[in-house]
């Protein structure tokens, strides 16, 4: 049985908004004129099922070689990939690696650990040439062709479908490969091919987390707030910013959530940390995203977050249904009045997260929570899209471009006078 995702807040009232409403229902339609139009292709990512064809069946066929997967990718390539295989695929974690780095220390480490005939190295790039990725590559493709035979059949590469230097080494070196769909970028790529596949091919049902994705889409059809979460929750934020509450903090309660916050966080700093505005001002505007987890943060962050500056807002992300249930057993140990006997740990996990929304409220500091009944693939595909829309959203009240990055870039053109 399916289950929507919720957003709790109590932050904000009918009439905060009700000044907007004309911005509102304007941001609303221009983002949705552009979907009919065709012109957010990853709003359409549920819709290609010819794509999640190819993907199952290249699923299929490397299964019966393969058991590992190595990805190499950075940024939007790798982040999402993480969220996807640590939150639904989390019991074959040993079965996943993710290189998004150029630490040669650990480069070393995976040649010398890593079984590669049981191992398919996955290479993510859109562009299709970036340097870490590509350096990766080469180091990996090295080692291949030292200690198998066939060493190709042990590649796929995921990338534009044209351009760049790992298409055209696909159709040389006859790698396996799969399209980037044109038009999505990096960190709006998760739910393409760039995701599916590890997730796939670790036994995730894809088809499901599709379904949420387009369940979301559909729950975020009306420019009204109290029904379209993604815009809510982007209001709430933008009027927050203006008070001067210019961080968010993203804070998941549950390891399998973990990695939510460092992809959203990467999603909502190169989409909206913008020097220009649409029509040309400079602006230098975006928020700031941290990542937290509970309950570890209570123990750190927390401090500052209730006493320290009034200049963030929180998001809790809870878990209603753990897929296990832990109950301690028999002991004489109470701690802090509360007796450990026949504790329920999932219990005591949602008391947590409870503990600290009450500490904030109770010092005037706003948050939310995000509630998913069950971490499953239609819950995480409805928070992907959440997060996306929300993000999208944000942009047109900014009045920025939330799919360009071009500080990013500036990076990588600075690389080659550093070498
Ligand atoms: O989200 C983005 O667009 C970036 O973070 C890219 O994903 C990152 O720079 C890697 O680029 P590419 O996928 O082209 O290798």
């Amino acid at each position: 049985m399916h289950s929507d995702i919720l957003l709790e807040t109590d932050d904000v009232a009918i009439s905060d908004f009700q000044s907007h409403d004309s911005t509102i229902r304007q941001i609303h339609k221009g983002i949705h004129d552009l979907e009919k139009l065709g012109q957010m292709p990853f709003l359409e990512v549920s819709h290609q099922h010819e794509h999640i064809q190819d993907i199952l069946t290249l699923v299929e066929q490397k299964k019966q070689d393969f058991d590992t997967l190595l990805v190499l990718g950075i940024g939007g390539s790798a982040l999402g990939t993480r969220f996807l295989i640590e939150s639904l695929a989390y019991k074959n974690l040993s079965r996943f690696v993710l290189c998004d780095h150029v630490d040669p220390d650990s480069w070393h480490l995976l040649q010398e650990t890593l079984d590669f005939k049981k191992t398919l190295i996955v290479v993510v790039s859109k562009s299709g040439r970036t340097i870490e990725t590509l350096a990766a590559f080469v180091y990996f493709q090295n080692i291949l062709k030292q200690r198998v035979a066939d060493y190709q059949k042990h590649f796929l590469i995921i990338t534009d479908p044209r351009e760049g230097i790992l298409r055209k080494l696909a159709q040389e070196e006859g790698f396996a490969s799969l399209e980037v769909p044109s038009g999505v970028g990096g960190r709006y790529s998760v739910l393409t091919s760039v995701g599916l596949f590890p997730a796939a091919f670790l036994n995730v049902d894809i088809q499901t987390l599709l379904l949420g994705g387009k369940r979301m889409i559909e729950r975020c059809q009306h420019a009204d707030p109290w029904t379209n979460l993604a815009l809510l929750s982007a209001l709430i934020h933008w009027e927050h910013a203006k008070k001067g509450r210019k961080m968010r903090a993203m804070f998941p309660y549950g390891e399998r959530l973990k990695s939510f916050a460092p992809w959203f966080a990467q999603l909502w700093a190169e989409s909206l940390g913008k020097k220009y505005s649409l029509k040309g001002d400079v602006i230098h505007t975006g928020t700031t995203a941290l990542c937290n987890l509970g309950p570890a943060d209570q123990h750190s962050q927390l401090q500052l977050y209730l006493e320290g500056p009034d200049d963030k807002v929180v998001t809790f992300i809870g878990v209603e249904n753990p897929q296990c249930r832990i109950h301690l057993p028999e002991t004489p140990l109470v701690t802090n009045g509360i007796p450990l006997r026949n504790l329920s740990i999932s219990a005591l996990q949602s008391a947590e997260r409870q503990a600290t929304e009450q500490a904030l409220s109770d010092v005037g500091r706003p948050h939310q929570t995000i509630l998913l009944r069950h971490v499953d693939p239609y819950t995480v595909g409805q928070l992907i899209l959440m997060a996306e829309l929300e993000t999208v959203y944000s942009g047109a009240l900014y009045d920025i471009n939330p799919f360009d990055q071009p500080a990013v870039e500036l990076i990588k053109k600075n690389i080659p006078n550093f070498i």
